[in-house]
């Protein structure tokens, strides 16, 4: 490699830009559908509200809102990305599903946030997190815009504790996942920089720590599928 991971990080919606016209695909073949069954989760755990206003932050193709808009609470999603390839594709599927009034899909930095103070009920981040340049710094602007009482929720590739399980994923990650998906998005190293962004991303209670720096309460770490990826979830309490 000629850059270490986190110079890439910087750069990384450039990258996405590259392979925007397979993701979706090799998300899902790459996973065997399991991002779909992980993207569900996250209406398990929408916070107590009659009407939600969310934002997704590297939202991508827009998944996670076509997920979150299930849910009748759920009255308007603005998603933000840095990657005008990705944002582009999420926006002809929200169109093609009739959703455009309710999902607002646009160019946007989730560490520096485009919104005022106080804005969203909840905000949610799908495998986007360990790519931002400052991960600390987004978890500060996200409690920013969060009213009092809103939720974060963040989704996020992790390393399996079980040493078995932990030996076939660093297999699958390591050598069968980058091969397949440099190929497939014809991308000379995509898929292993996404590899290796994921090992050297904190995870568990490291991850929660980071949370709790930016002030977030209540917090919780659920692994999936074995400790493959960690829905985290953390809220903002009204400041006595
Ligand atoms: C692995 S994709 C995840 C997309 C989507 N959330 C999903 O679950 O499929 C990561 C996304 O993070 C975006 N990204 C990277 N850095 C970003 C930043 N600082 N602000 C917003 N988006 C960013 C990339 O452009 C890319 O679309």
């Amino acid at each position: 490699m000629n850059n270490p991971i986190s110079e890439r990080k910087k750069e990384s919606y450039k990258i996405f830009n590259e392979i925007a016209s397979t993701y979706d695909f090799l998300n899902h073949t790459l996973s065997f559908g399991i991002d779909i069954y992980w993207r569900n989760k996250i209406l398990k755990h929408l916070p107590n509200k009659d009407s939600i206003n969310a934002l997704d932050l590297a939202t991508g193709t827009g998944d996670v809102p076509l997920t979150l808009i299930k849910d009748a609470r759920v009255k308007k999603i603005t998603g933000i990305d840095l990657s005008k390839g990705m944002v582009d594709i999420g926006i002809q599927k929200v169109k093609k599903k009739g959703l455009d009034k309710k999902i607002f899909l646009m160019l946007g930095d989730g560490v520096q946030i485009p919104a005022a103070d106080n804005t969203f009920d909840l905000t949610t981040i799908s495998f986007g997190i360990r790519n931002f340049s400052d991960p600390q710094k987004s978890l500060y602007d996200i409690h920013r815009v969060l009213k009092d009482n809103g939720r974060l929720m963040i989704m996020e590739f992790a390393i399996p504790t079980n040493p078995l399980i932990r030996a076939v994923y660093f297999f699958y990650f390591r050598n069968f996942l980058p091969k397949i998906g440099n190929l497939i998005s014809k991308h000379k190293d995509a898929y292993t920089y996404l590899n290796q962004s994921v090992e050297d991303f904190p995870y568990g209670e490291k991850f929660l720590g980071m949370m709790k720096n930016a002030g977030f309460t209540n917090l919780s770490a659920m692994p999936l599928t074995f400790g493959i990826a960690m829905l985290y979830i953390g809220d903002k309490k009204k400041s006595s």
